[in-house]
């Protein structure tokens, strides 16, 4: 069964805390946090003090996606407001292996994600210094847009190169995530499906969770 992370982008920010308990209590398994510049992607969302209220609100594990332009600024700050898991861009600025083993030695989990047009291949030297990739199924930046379908070839050469080496290093697919293209990305070999607007816009959010988790 995949694992399912709410994203914010879609909730109510000034219902926030109503919003996480309401995908945690229905099942959700993670919360996914996107964290935008305005520079390395076209918009501006949130930042560390939200990152800070969270982890004050709620246990659930935090999933935060970092879409800035130089995550090494702030990936101590964000390990120090509480996530659990720390998601830098491949095509951001920085030592990605020098980075990714910082994260773990701040006792957080390490991912690299990359962007439609960057091939999985691209990361695979990179492989044992992530606990999860995440494979962006849309370009980063905004809710609600289709699932680029191309993104499955994507899934499953990871899926494989993980398995020929062994490795424990988890799949996520993010953009675009639906009860229609969920089946496809995790038959394609995602393990965690990030989904925004799918799950906030339904008219009854916890039943939302609830289909997506008895896929
Ligand atoms: C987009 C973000 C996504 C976004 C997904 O840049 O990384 O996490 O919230 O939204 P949906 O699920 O609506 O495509
Ligand atoms: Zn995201």
């Amino acid at each position: 069964m995949a694992l399912l992370s709410p994203s914010i982008l879609s909730a109510d920010f000034c219902q926030l805390g109503r919003d996480v308990d309401r995908v945690v209590q229905a099942g959700a398994d993670m919360i996914h946090v996107d964290v935008m510049d305005g520079h390395f992607v076209p918009n501006i969302s949130i930042g560390v003090p939200v990152v800070q209220s969270l982890r004050r609100h709620t246990d659930a594990f935090l999933d935060v996606h970092l879409m800035i332009s130089q995550p090494e600024k702030y990936i101590d700050a964000f390990a120090k407001a509480g996530a659990d898991l720390i998601n830098i861009h491949f095509e951001a600025e920085g030592d990605l292996p020098a980075l990714l083993g910082h994260i773990r030695t701040l006792g957080r989990q390490a991912a690299l994600t990359i962007k439609p047009a960057t091939p999985a291949e691209a990361v695979f030297p990179l492989l044992p210094l992530a606990d999860m990739v995440l494979v962006m199924s849309v370009e980063p930046g905004f809710g609600g847009q289709s699932f680029m379908p191309e993104s499955l070839p994507k899934l499953r050469a990871l899926r494989a190169e993980i398995a020929r080496r062994g490795l424990a290093c988890r799949l996520e697919i993010d953009g675009g995530i639906t009860l229609e293209t969920a089946p496809l990305a995790i038959e394609a070999g995602a393990d965690i499906l990030v989904a925004g607007s799918a799950v906030y816009g339904a008219s009854d959010t916890a039943e939302r969770v609830r289909a997506f988790k008895a896929l």
